[in-house]
């Protein structure tokens, strides 16, 4: 680390621009997003917060995290891919940019993160779209949130190796403080719904568990899907994407897709389904059906789709019999990672006793309980 950046406090530096990145949870709608299907996520109060001004040293950048007290530095002239799989979030925004033909000049930048990392809830989209609002504001871009948002995406599939949807990185940017986005991949249209869940809460329990698998098995996943679209468009031009087949059109073509990819297929269509269902449930106030909907969703990333692993089965489980937890499911990739529950305000602290205790008897890990509020994107202060 260069002497002069030797800003070890995020509270003495003072940033021309400071930005709360936050991470994002995920109510219904998984592994839809690339196969333009719907989604029901929002933002969330747990954030990456940044301070970030020009530094006026030619093409040099320096950033320092913090939270995991790591820094590193790099030339504008010579982006490329590190070992470091943080930095790199960092680098292929910058890359991104670039690429845009956008003119950036030195710059330090200082984070910190209350999101804890592994658990699903998107540090990296937070990561990402953060730094890439306050390059934005700092250079004056004139990237509209659209923009940021592909950017966000384009830097994760290009610079960090997940071929990612676009869920996260809108709902990093695009959230509204107590709402949910019943957001249309395909089209980007959005419906923002009040995230009325009357007398519950929306409890996490991180299964501090990730499963090596869950890169290359979402990769696989999404070319499990377009595989499937493959066949079936040889014999009808019209589509597309998954969004374009329904549940009948995917029976008449039952025998000519391999068993997996029709499971894949019927798990990605009927969660379409579910979402749409969610939404209307919702805006009943009906917490029973919404919560069905959200086992239902579990139950096919289960067996369908093949992205769960016995401990978010497992804390699934736990609550699947609680007539104070309306709903529950893993949430996110997959393979590791949080469930989401929504479950009785008062009925909280006895729950995550149980749950602790028995999890720790099953797996030897204490479950990481995280209550969430939904909560506004990306939030911009300029000095
Ligand atoms: C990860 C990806 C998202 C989405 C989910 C699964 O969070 O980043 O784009 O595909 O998995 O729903």
């Amino acid at each position: 680390m260069n002497k002069e950046f030797s800003f070890k406090n995020y509270k003495d530096f003072s940033g021309q621009v400071e930005i709360e990145s936050p991470g994002r949870i995920n109510l219904i709608g998984e592994h839809t997003d690339y196969n333009n299907g719907f989604v029901m996520p929002t933002a969330i109060d747990k954030k990456i917060y940044f301070k970030l001004r020009k530094n006026y040293k030619g093409s040099l950048c320096r950033i320092y995290s913090e939270t995991y007290n790591s820094s590193f530095e790099f030339s504008l002239n010579k982006i490329k891919r590190s070992k470091n799989a943080w930095e790199n979030y960092i680098l292929g925004v910058v890359n991104e940019m670039q690429k845009l033909g956008k003119q950036l000049g030195g710059f330090d930048c200082i984070l910190k993160s209350d999101i804890p990392i592994g658990a699903g809830i998107s540090s990296s989209a937070a990561l990402e779209c953060g730094l890439a609002s306050g390059l934005n504001e700092l250079f004056d871009l004139q990237l509209s949130k659209i923009d940021i948002i592909e950017l966000a995406q384009r830097a994760e599939h290009n610079f960090v190796g997940s071929n990612c949807g676009i869920m996260d990185q809108y709902a990093s940017v695009m959230s509204k403080e107590d709402h949910l986005i019943l957001l249309d991949c395909e089209s980007l249209d959005a419906e923002y719904i009040p995230a009325d869940f009357k007398n519950c809460k929306i409890l996490l329990l991180n299964t501090r568990v990730s499963h090596s698998l869950a890169d290359s098995e979402y990769n696989t996943r999404r070319q499990e899907c377009e595989e499937g679209v493959r066949i079936i468009a040889g014999e009808n031009s019209q589509v597309k994407s998954l969004r374009d087949v329904d549940e009948q059109m995917l029976e008449h073509f039952k025998d000519k897709l391999p068993g997996r990819i029709y499971d894949r297929c019927s798990y990605v269509i009927e969660e379409n389904k579910r979402v749409q269902k969610a939404a209307k449930a919702i805006k009943n106030s009906d917490l029973k059906e919404f919560g069905k909907l959200m086992y239902a969703s579990h139950e096919g990333l289960q067996h369908k789709y093949e992205v769960s692993c016995p401990e978010l089965d497992f804390l699934v489980d736990l609550a699947r019999d609680k007539d104070f937890i309306h709903g529950a499911r893993m949430m996110g990739g997959g393979f590791g990672g949080c469930t989401i529950n929504i479950i009785e305000a008062d009925k909280i602290d006895n729950f995550i006793q149980e749950a602790d205790k028995t999890y720790f008897n099953e797996f030897g890990l204490h479950p990481e309980p995280i209550i969430v509020e939904a909560d506004a994107g990306t939030i911009i202060h300029k000095n």
